[in-house]
C-alpha cells in the first residue's frame, strides 16, 4: 500500500511540475517496472526508519522511480558501466536489480534497516548482496565504479562517505562516478572534487577520475 502511495504522490508532483503528458508517462513507466520487478522493490516507510545511527541523519524510506532510474543509469558513463556497483541505503532493492540487470557486477546494496534489508535480499535473490550496516562506517568495496544516493542521509554520513571513498580511490585509483538522486547536499560531493557530467530536475551524476587531480588544484 505505502508503494501506492509513493507513486500517487509522485503522480500528482509530476502533474503540477511538467503537465500531463509527463504524469501520464511516468505512470505508465512506473506500472511497467512494477511488472517487471514486480511491487517488492519500492515503497515508502514514513518516519519509521529513522532510529538511532551513528550520524542519526537517516532520511527515510523512499524509492527511486523507475524513469529517475533509467535516466541516471543512462547517464553513467561508458567507461565506468559494469564495474562495481554500490547503492548506500539501499531500501527495498529496486537499484540493486536494476544494476544486476545492467550488467554491473558486483552489485552491494547497504541498509541499515534490518526489516527493510531482508525485502531487499528477497527482491535480488542472490545476484546482489545486502549487507545491514550504518553507510557511515561500512567499508567500502575498492572494486566500486559507481555509488549511487537517493537522499539516505544527510551531510555528517554523506562527509564520513567521501572521506571513504578518498581513502578507496588512493587504494585502487580508478575512476568514480557518484549517481545522486534528489541531491539535497551536492554541493559536498563537489566539494569533495567530483565534477557534474549530466544533471536534471531530479538527479545529478558526478565524476572524478583521481584523488590526485582533485588535490592539485
Ligand atoms: C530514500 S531511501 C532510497 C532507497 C533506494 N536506494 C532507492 O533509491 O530506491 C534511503 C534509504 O537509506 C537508508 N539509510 C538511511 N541512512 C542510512 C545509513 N546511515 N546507512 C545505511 N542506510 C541508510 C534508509 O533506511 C532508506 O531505506
Amino acid at each position: 500500500m505505502a508503494d501506492l502511495g509513493t507513486t500517487r504522490r509522485r503522480l500528482a508532483e509530476a502533474r503540477r511540475q511538467r503537465g500531463l503528458w509527463a504524469t501520464a508517462a511516468l505512470g505508465v513507466e512506473e506500472a511497467f517496472g512494477r511488472l517487471r520487478h514486480g511491487s517488492a522493490s519500492g515503497g515508502t516507510a514514513a518516519g519509521a526508519a529513522r532510529a538511532a545511527d551513528a550520524t542519526n541523519d537517516a532520511e527515510r524510506l523512499e524509492t527511486t522511480s523507475f524513469r529517475t532510474l533509467r535516466r541516471t543509469l543512462a547517464a553513467v558513463p561508458a567507461d565506468v558501466r559494469g564495474t562495481g556497483f554500490v547503492d548506500l541505503g539501499c531500501g527495498r532493492g529496486r537499484v540493486l536489480r536494476a544494476a544486476v540487470d545492467r550488467g554491473y557486477a558486483p552489485v552491494v546494496g547497504v541498509e541499515r534497516d534490518a526489516a527493510v534489508a531482508a525485502d531487499a535480499r528477497s527482491v535480488v535473490g542472490g545476484r546482489a548482496e545486502v549487507v545491514e550496516a550504518d553507510a557511515a562506517t561500512f567499508p567500502l568495496p575498492d572494486h566500486a565504479g559507481v555509488i549511487f544516493l537517493s537522499n539516505p542521509f544527510g551531510p555528517s554520513t554523506l562527509a564520513a562517505v567521501m572521506a571513504a571513498l578518498e581513502a578507496s580511490q588512493r587504494r585502487g585509483p580508478r575512476p568514480l562516478v557518484v549517481v545522486y538522486v534528489n541531491p539535497v547536499h551536492r554541493a559536498l560531493v563537489e566539494a569533495a572534487g567530483f565534477r557534474p557530467v549530466w544533471q536534471d530536475a531530479d538527479a545529478v551524476v558526478l565524476r572524478r577520475d583521481s584523488v590526485q587531480n582533485w588535490n592539485a588544484f
